[in-house]
């Protein structure tokens, strides 16, 4: 795929119904052979539009005007080259905790919380958020996450956790203003309620900073798994990281999580991790897969607002 028609389908594809900003912009970027050209000067995995439109705002930059992006863009390509080869897209959804809530209620308590591919870690601390299954509540603080559920019943408990570690390729730290300054960039423009969400769950990570190991999800993961506590019931999770990762290393990473003692949670694509016999989603907005040790459990949209259990 072209960089130009990967900005077009990304604008058809992802940004259209969702943000009409960015799916103007993408369509203009498309067709700006400027933007395009400066574009091939870095890495292909570096042009992608999420990363460009994330980094742009990062520094600053207009979103609104396609025209005032262009020249934002090329004035200050050197800076913007240097974010695009030194950053990577890593949206951090606190939002999908409420996708994992069912499930980590659910299994012999107390856990050890272990999530590869944390980014900042924000997703292990499914304890201290407050949730809102359609008209049932749980939880006392922090930011309300909403979900609606079918299916199946809400979630009566947050879990115990005793312990929780994440492992990423590029750790960032909520106590940090400039990681959390990219996370918000991430964030597409008009998703203002996900902006204060990042800010209430960075908030309530900071006071309480996780511990986060720098490293990949086959390599790193039996030294990180080995220590978590024995007297608790390990869960390895992750939310909406396969993708990034090559598919024979995905082969590999699933294999290894089998191995390990406890429980894994994932909630995925399908056509990233995909399970036989899946029954096709109720639903087209409904395109990630929750599943336990392996087993479809549900279908989820992308940041945790709804879930579908299967029959
Ligand atoms: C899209 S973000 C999702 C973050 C978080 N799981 C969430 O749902 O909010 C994907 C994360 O996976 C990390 N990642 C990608 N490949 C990895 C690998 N091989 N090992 C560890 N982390 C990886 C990225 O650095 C990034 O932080």
């Amino acid at each position: 795929m072209t960089t130009a028609s990967m900005y077009a389908d990304f604008a058809r594809r992802e940004a259209r119904g969702v943000s009409p900003t960015y799916e103007r912009l993408s369509f203009a970027i498309s067709a700006d052979e400027e933007i395009l050209t400066l574009l091939r000067t870095v890495p292909k995995p570096k042009r992608q539009p999420n990363l460009l439109l994330g980094v742009v705002r990062l520094l600053g930059g207009p979103v609104d005007d396609p025209a005032a992006f262009h020249d934002f863009t090329v004035s200050n390509w050197p800076a913007v080259a240097a974010e695009l080869r030194t950053r990577a897209t890593q949206t951090n959804e606190a939002g999908r905790c409420a996708l994992l809530l069912p499930v980590l209620a659910m299994l012999p308590q107390p856990l050890a919380l272990l999530e590869v591919g944390a980014a900042a870690g924000l997703g292990l601390y499914p304890d201290r958020y407050f949730y809102r299954y359609d008209d049932r509540e749980i939880g006392s603080s922090g930011p309300i996450l909403e979900c609606t559920l079918t299916g199946t019943t809400p979630p009566t408990r947050l879990p115990e956790v005793t312990w929780r570690a994440g492992l990423d390729l590029h750790p960032l730290d909520v106590t940090d203003p400039a990681d959390v300054a990219w996370l918000e960039a991430l964030i597409w423009p008009e998703h203002h309620h996900r902006r204060d969400r990042l800010r209430a769950a960075a908030a309530i990570a900071a006071a309480d900073p996780p511990t986060l190991h720098h490293g990949d999800l086959v390599d790193d993961l039996p030294r990180l798994a080995a220590q978590a506590p024995a007297d608790a019931t390990l869960v390895v999770f992750h939310t909406s990281v396969l993708y990034q990762v090559p598919t024979e290393r995905r082969t590999l990473f699933v294999d290894l999580v089998r191995e390990l003692p406890g429980h894994w949670i994932a909630v995925e694509a399908p056509d990233v991790l995909s399970y036989e016999g899946l029954p096709p989603a109720p639903d087209k907005a409904l395109h990630n897969v929750l599943a336990l040790d392996g087993t479809p459990l549900a279908w989820t949209r992308g940041h945790g607002q709804a879930m579908a259990w299967l029959a």
